[in-house]
């Protein structure tokens, strides 16, 4: 099959949804991403889509497939089938598609309420990554949403910024090249504008100066923990409203593998937990760029203690961390350890199901870098289960989880409880929940940590 290109005249897709309500409202919006071009066949079940595939083979650039009614076992038969399509799996059910993560080419999920806008993300971060060709988009949605912190991270502006005034009216507001001061957004605080718009055929100049600006301060002889610390928190910040939006692009790849080689700099090659857990006291920067950050640093402290110090698995630790909650926009859903206690904050329907995609949605981003080492997207896709086997989205059993993902979980407990009660030490955790981590790798790594 090949690749996406600005000269493929048609895009050809295979959609499979029960309802045809549902099969003409994508295949109205596909018509009108791809006006001419799109050739969409349709069907209501899989298996009718499988018997006329093999009756007479055809090549796909993008699979839309609702899973309700469908085994998952029936979906991965298609997948394979469509060989290097991008996919897109409609479904309620996120947490039953735990084993299309094995697919060499990830599988999106799109959520039923948010079809079309989910849908509209996919092709966009397709077409950013070259899997399909820019779909045509109306004005709202040639624009890429930043945030105020973002922007003032920025110096000096690598492109004209847009503030929103109405539905599909942008005006420019800070020109490109202006170095902004607190007083220029002074106005947008008082009036509660956080919220600003980058063309996104120019978002690409701002994602290299902020490569380069990482690149620069990694090269130093030395990085002081601080200086990683607000670096990593603002490059966190600009990447989170950007590759929900635009997928990690290459830009935004070597952005986020140069902010964990600056903070792996800052850390050295022999992190003590104590002196980390130290700074973790500190509770400096907003709630979920800051505990990425004391997420990597205290797993990679972990693993040091535990003896696996080699630098590849620090990278792997780091970049987890970066990467875990990345999908998230709330501080409240970032601070979610289990599903009892999403109930308990009083999150209902769609906050949890959100929050319980969070792991796929991670482990679907490292799935778009270039390279990546697959240790990092089983971290991702297990961050939230746990040794009691009552974890999310898949409830594994606490025997089943990686060493590394083992390790990453306890981190992510210390962190927590640190940031609960600044005086605890960590020793002292670990033998009070000794009996929490009494299960396979858990228990090894608890052994080796209290050793
Ligand atoms: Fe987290
Ligand atoms: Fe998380």
């Amino acid at each position: 099959m090949d690749e996406a290109g600005t000269d493929r005249d048609v895009v050809r897709v295979l959609l499979v949804a029960k309802q045809g309500t549902v099969r003409d409202g994508i295949s109205e919006k596909l018509g009108s991403y791809y006006p001419e071009r799109a050739d969409i066949l349709m069907f209501s079940t899989v298996t009718e889509a499988i018997e006329s595939l093999e009756a007479a083979p055809r090549e796909f650039h993008l699979a839309l497939l609702e899973q309700e009614g469908q085994g998952v076992i029936l979906l991965k038969a298609i997948l394979g089938i469509m060989g290097g399509a991008v996919a897109g799996v409609i479904t309620n059910h996120p947490e039953s598609l735990g084993s299309l993560s094995a697919q060499e080419r990830p599988v999106e999920v799109l959520d039923p309420e948010e079809l079309l806008s989910g849908l509209y993300r996919l092709l966009k971060r397709s077409a950013t990554l070259g899997r399909l060709p820019p779909p045509k988009l109306n004005e709202r949605e040639e624009f890429v949403s930043i945030g105020m912190e973002s922007l003032s991270g920025l110096a000096p502006l690598q492109s004209d910024v847009y503030a929103r005034i109405r539905k599909d009216h942008y005006v420019c507001v800070f020109k490109k090249g202006s170095i902004l001061e607190p007083a220029d957004l002074k106005k947008f605080i008082d009036s509660k504008r956080t919220e600003f718009h980058v063309k996104s055929s120019e978002i690409k100049e701002t994602l290299i100066q902020v490569a380069d600006r990482l690149e620069e301060a990694g090269r130093a002889d030395e990085v002081p923990l601080e200086k990683a610390r607000s670096e990593f928190v603002s490059t966190h910040t600009l990447l989170r409203d950007v590759v929900g939006q635009l997928g990690f692009t290459d830009e935004a790849q070597k952005i986020a593998k140069s902010c964990v080689s600056m903070a792996l700099k800052a850390l050295g090659s022999k992190p003590k937990l104590s002196e980390i857990l130290e700074d973790l006291r500190r509770k400096e920067g907003a709630y979920i760029p800051a505990h990425s950050f004391m997420v990597g640093n205290v797993a990679c402290a972990l693993a040091h203690r535990v003896g696996w110090s080699s630098s590849a698995t620090f990278f792997k630790l780091s970049l987890a961390g970066f990467l875990h909650d990345i999908s998230l926009n709330s501080e409240s859903h970032a601070r979610i350890r289990d599903l009892e206690h999403a109930i308990r904050s009083g999150l209902e329907g769609e906050e949890i199901k959100f929050i319980k995609l969070h792991p796929a949605r991670a482990s679907e981003y490292s799935k778009q870098f270039a390279e990546i080492p697959s240790d990092v997207d089983i971290i991702l896709s297990q961050h939230h289960e746990n040794p009691r086997g009552n974890g999310f989205p898949r409830g594994m059993p606490g025997k089943l989880i990686s060493p590394l993902s083992a390790l990453f979980i306890m981190a992510q407990d210390v962190v927590h409880a640190v940031l609960d009660d600044p005086n605890l030490q960590y020793e002292d955790f670990f033998r009070t929940h000794s009996a929490d981590y009494d299960v396979g790798q858990f228990k090894k790594i608890l052994a080796l940590i209290l050793n």
